[in-house]
């Protein structure tokens, strides 16, 4: 059983290259291709999805690219807004989105107020964020409370960015990258991996049955002799 599913959604890039078209062109298809994945995840009955949208190191791009993605990010909060109400679909972010533009955080922040209380599916989504800045600020968080007890891996988990969603069971990358691009460091440690050469705006309900159906033959052992489900 499934239930979470983390993707790094890349090759939005080589997409657009591959039909004539612009990086921005690429950019939009993939961020239309979340809402149809996200409906055919809730359908299979997956309770958490969290998307790679943006990370710390995409900040080095290009600023026009850069900008390009803000304004998706905006436009992705507002439009998608009424399927997620339709869908039950919950909106939230990890990352360090204070990095991020006044009207893309603004529009975020009124789409997640006002999916709050939906609770089909919950869709997160990865902006400026990093695996080693989330371990960073999860560090620098129990430095400022002077705590001086010793710190468990359970204690620690508390201070990451969503420590009540489980860690993802699979993990998909599209566009055929055999990496993790700093990814969900720590809640990774387990997660099976699917590796896609399809491009992310190509990815679609067909390409995810395929990525659970070789989840399904999966024996997950966890460092133990024995298929355990968690
Ligand atoms: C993934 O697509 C989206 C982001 C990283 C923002 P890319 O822009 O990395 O696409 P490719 O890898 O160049 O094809
Ligand atoms: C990973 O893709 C980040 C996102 C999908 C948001 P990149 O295109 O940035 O990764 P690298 O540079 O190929 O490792
Ligand atoms: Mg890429």
């Amino acid at each position: 059983m499934i239930q979470h599913l983390a993707i790094i959604m890349d090759g939005n890039g080589r997409w657009a290259e591959q039909r004539g078209l612009s990086r921005s062109e690429g950019h939009r298809a993939g961020a239309r291709a979340i809402s149809g994945v996200a409906r055919a995840a809730l359908k299979a009955g997956i309770r958490y999805m969290t998307v790679y949208a943006f990370s710390t190191e995409n900040w080095k791009r290009p600023k026009a690219e850069v900008t390009t993605l803000m304004g998706l990010i905006s436009e992705f909060a507002v439009s998608e807004l009424p399927n997620m109400m339709k869908d039950g679909v919950r909106l939230r972010t990890i990352g360090r989105t204070n990095d991020l533009p006044f009207a893309a955080r603004t529009a975020l922040l009124r789409t997640i107020d006002l999916t709050a209380k939906n609770d089909k599916l919950i869709l997160t989504v990865a902006l400026s964020y990093g695996g080693r800045a989330e371990i960073v600020d999860a560090v620098n968080r129990i430095i400022a409370e002077k705590r001086t007890a010793p710190v468990t891996e359970q204690d620690f988990t508390s201070y990451l960015y969503a420590p009540d969603i489980p860690d993802p069971d699979l993990l998909i990358r599209t566009g055929g990258e055999k990496r993790l691009s700093n990814f969900l460091l720590w809640e990774l440690s387990y997660a099976e991996l699917y590796v896609t050469d399809t491009y992310w705006p190509d990815f679609d309900e067909k390409e995810l049955q395929k990525a659970l159906a070789s989840f399904g033959g999966r024996k997950r052992r966890f460092g133990g002799l024995n298929e355990q489900n968690q």
